[in-house]
């Protein structure tokens, strides 16, 4: 059943597509709470010149992979070398780790925009309202189980092109309330602190630490090295300029980080002070911060429920493309049918997905290597495997195929502008930094290494 392969509608029809996929819960809940846990301004510093650099690298390699192979990216690596086979498979595994806990936090934003529904927002502004609600049993597991279900519904029934459609209108709504809850949170009195700790970076935040969760938080937020942009790119016009298409969704990706980061930073210490402990909350943040801004503010009812509501839908859009992700790569490797891998992806997430919820509760004993189970998970998928892959990649490309084939796709149409610049970044500055910044985290958390 060989197809011919569709592809987008013009450049503007992949940018929207590779950033509706690109664009979720990393930016708008990942990415605020590692920027106030590391260190605010020097977190921002360091990822901005990450997504320059490495991000930049490594996106513009990967739609050139796909579009040059047309393959997914379990055949891609093998296509390009036989020995490379096994790239492909590891970053297909990456997904099936995120997968389970993005639909628990996806399960969170449910819950939350119902809350909001009904009215309940004094309750939820209360300091231990979220605490209480993650570690109780069956609540979360209730919530999380509506949004596995819809994503994988959505898988099923192929309503895919309704979503997308639905997605260019609600994509815009959710920037342009994000822009104007930001700007309401930092005219509060109070703020101003807030604004300074994000923006201004201090010199004594920078350790290897945060490198680390910076390179793991934009390999996330892009969706890089997990064969996600591989896809996209097998499915790009050769008759588009890879580079500049690259550019924007960059820009975008990150911008919606910057005002998402602008928005909760500030109001952790217009309501919670600014105190290391509550910019320290992790994972929780957003849930504990943005209530008590919505609270605070007239109407915050229907904004607040139209905000989680957004949210909701920028997780269900990322959400399915995670889980198509895994069920095409399954379907590629076990040549099974798509209704049995989408039942067997569906089981694995519930399974996992609940463990994660009972971490935060009655199995919060169970730690592994120190982590919660859902802070493991996230560990080794974003801190390990996807820095290591994007080295890997890099390695593949500087030293397999070389970094000529990469130029002369990105060159079927228009000039490589940065051409030098990334072939010294992905034979060399890349892989060497990676694997330093990979091996010193790991000495450090061996105990090892005191950074
Ligand atoms: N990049 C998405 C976000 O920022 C999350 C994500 C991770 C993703 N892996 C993915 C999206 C795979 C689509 C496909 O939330």
């Amino acid at each position: 059943m060989e197809e011919t392969r569709s592809t987008f509608k013009g450049k503007l029809g992949f940018v929207l597509a590779a950033a509706g996929s690109a664009v979720g819960l990393g930016n708008l809940w990942r990415f605020p709470y590692l920027a106030a846990k590391y260190g605010g301004g020097m977190f921002l510093l360091v990822y901005i010149i990450l997504a320059v650099t490495f991000g930049f690298v490594l996106m513009i390699t990967e739609i050139s992979i796909g579009r040059k192979t047309q393959l997914s990216p379990l055949k891609a690596f093998g296509a390009l070398h036989k020995k490379w086979n096994w790239l492909g498979a590891l970053a297909t595994v990456v997904p099936l780790l995120i997968f389970p806990y993005y639909c628990l936090i996806g399960g969170w934003v449910t819950k939350y925009a119902g809350v909001m529904l009904i009215g309940q927002v004094k309750q939820a502004a209360q300091d231990d309202y979220f605490g209480n609600y993650i570690s109780s049993t069956a609540d979360p597991i209730m919530w999380f189980l509506i949004f596995i279900i819809a994503t994988t519904l959505v898988i099923v029934f192929g309503v895919n092109n309704g979503i997308e459609k639905l997605s260019r209108v609600l994509m815009p709504a959710l920037l342009i309330l994000t822009v104007g809850l930001s700007i309401y949170v930092v005219t509060r009195p109070g703020a101003s602190q807030g604004i300074k700790y994000y923006l201004l970076p201090n010199i004594k935040d920078l350790s290897i630490k945060t490198f680390l969760a910076a390179l793991g938080q934009l390999f996330y937020s892009m969706s890089l090295a997990m064969g996600i942009m591989i896809t996209y790119g097998s499915y790009f016009s050769k008759e588009e300029h890879i580079e500049k298409a690259t550019r924007q969704i960059e820009v975008f990706d990150t911008a919606i980080a910057f005002l998402a980061g602008l928005m909760i930073i500030p109001s952790v210490f217009v309501f919670s002070g600014g105190d290391k402990e509550a910019l320290g909350k992790g994972p929780s943040l957003m849930f504990v911060t943005l209530p008590k801004v919505f609270n605070s503010m007239p109407g915050g009812r229907i904004i607040g429920s139209a905000f989680f509501i957004l949210v909701l839908f920028a997780a269900i859009t990322s959400s399915v493309s995670i889980m198509e992700a895994i069920v095409s790569g399954i379907i590629d490797a076990f040549k099974i049918s798509r209704n049995r891998a989408t039942v067997l992806v569906a089981v694995f997430g519930i399974l996992v997905g609940i463990a994660c919820s009972l971490g935060f509760g009655i199995w919060s004993s169970v730690k592994l290597f120190g982590f919660d189970i859902l802070d493991f998970l996230d560990f080794i998928s974003n801190s390990v495997l996807l820095p290591f892959v994007g080295m890997m990649t890099c390695i593949v490309v500087g030293f397999v195929i070389k970094p000529d084939a990469i130029i002369s796709e990105v060159e079927l149409n228009g000039e490589f502008t940065m051409k030098k610049f990334y072939y010294a970044m992905v034979k060399w500055i890349a892989p060497i930094f990676i694997f330093a910044i990979l091996i010193s985290s790991i000495l450090e958390g061996i105990g090892l290494l005191k950074i």
